[in-house]
């Protein structure tokens, strides 16, 4: 998930402001729990401590992320990173309750202690949402099986199967062991296809010739298939890719399609590196749609879709957004920030009658976390209206 890398100016202005948020939030919280819970001053510097601690073990984070040449990092420092920033999102939303309690009429006094108890609770609600989130909700591979009608499709590629794996980040919160599983999961749809739409990394220095590997055991009829996501991009990663992918007997589609015939009919799969928003997209991505073809595309992006529905392809299966990955459901409305950056977070969407499958994919960025958004195997079956 994420937008092309920003400049390092722009870059530097929101660590500042991030950092400038997070020490407000800190001092707020700070406030708000020694007004309420004590008056003794010892507990007070105690809190204080506390939360000079966190805030600068969330500064830490945003700086040395930043440090250039940090190509590699290791596991325990990836950890303090992905926790330093679940910790910020925490204190975003204990603020934020924080906020709302004070809106709330004034209490009678004689339920001190239950009005005590519930506010701990409040404290308490994130750290424990979050906790779930980075332990529970990022292991938790699933299967989805998506049936997808297409008017245009060919008698006899009704019922082909293709199984989509994408967003793997391999790395410190999403392991080798974890990726078998999801293979093992994709092997066992005994899929037409298999696909793998990008984001095999995060950054440099992980473990992409383990990703190759683990991705090679795919078994499906017609081949193994792939594009480059934007942390290919990002990581300079792109042409070892396509090269070790090769090696190993993943065709990664870089602005070129590869045709198959079933039966009488003709599948035409084409693939492109990362769609930027900095440039119109798909441009001359036309030359890889075939006449009388099912077209598939694959892109790592969905925003895509009405341009690939204007160039001709019949479908596109795309991941990047992670399904949102800390995804809130409040008054039956889905919240969660992708929703700021793509209209086409999670499922499928419609261009006319070109089709987009968008996945979960199965790794993390940024907070190791998933909430309301597992990670997840697509397989996508075509069958006629
Ligand atoms: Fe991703």
């Amino acid at each position: 998930m994420g937008l092309s890398m920003p400049s390092p100016l722009v870059r530097g202005l929101f660590a500042i402001i991030i950092i400038a948020l997070v020490v407000l939030v800190h001092l707020k919280l700070l406030r708000w729990v020694t007004e309420s819970h004590t008056r003794r001053r010892s507990v007070t510097w105690l809190l204080r401590g506390l939360a000079v601690l966190s805030a600068s073990w969330i500064l830490a984070s945003v700086f040395v992320r930043r440090a250039p040449g940090l190509d590699y990092v290791p596991v325990w420092l990836a950890w303090i990173f992905g926790l330093g920033i679940t910790w910020g999102f925490c204190s975003l939303l204990v603020l934020g309750l924080s906020v709302i309690w004070r809106r709330l009429p004034a209490f009678n006094p004689r339920r001190r202690g239950f009005l005590l108890a519930s506010r701990t609770a409040l404290i308490a609600a994130p750290a424990a949402v979050a906790g779930f989130g980075v332990f529970i909700g990022r292991k938790d591979i699933g299967l989805r099986e998506i049936n997808l009608r297409m008017a245009a499709l060919p008698k006899d590629l009704d019922g082909f199967r293709l199984v989509q794996l994408s967003d793997i980040h391999l790395g410190p919160f999403f392991s080798r062991d974890d990726l078998a599983r999801a293979v093992d999961m994709a092997n066992e749809t005994r899929a037409h296809l298999a696909v793998v739409t990008g984001d095999l990394i995060t950054r440099r220095g992980d473990p992409l010739d383990t990703c190759l590997k683990e991705l090679s055991r795919l078994k499906a009829d017609f081949g193994i298939w792939g594009c480059m996501g934007n942390h290919e991009t990002y990581a300079n990663t792109e042409d070892y890719t396509e090269r070790e992918g090769a090696r190993r007997g993943i065709g990664f589609l870089r602005q070129r399609a590869h045709w198959f015939s079933k039966g009488s009919a003709r599948l035409n799969l084409a693939g492109v590196d990362y769609q930027s928003v900095r440039r119109p997209y798909l441009e001359n991505a036309e030359s890889l749609v075939a006449p009388d073809s099912f077209n598939i595309l694959l892109s790592h992006n969905p925003d895509v879709l009405p341009m690939a529905a204007r160039k001709g392809f019949d479908l596109t299966i795309a991941g990047h957004t992670h399904g949102g990955q800390i995804n809130v459901e409040i008054l039956a409305q889905n919240i969660s920030l992708a929703r700021f950056i793509t209209p086409y977070v999670y499922g499928t969407y419609r261009a006319g009658e070109s089709a987009l499958y968008v996945t979960r994919g199965l790794g993390t960025v940024g907070v190791p976390a998933r909430l309301g958004a597992p990670p997840e195997v697509a397989l996508i079956r075509l069958c006629a209206t």
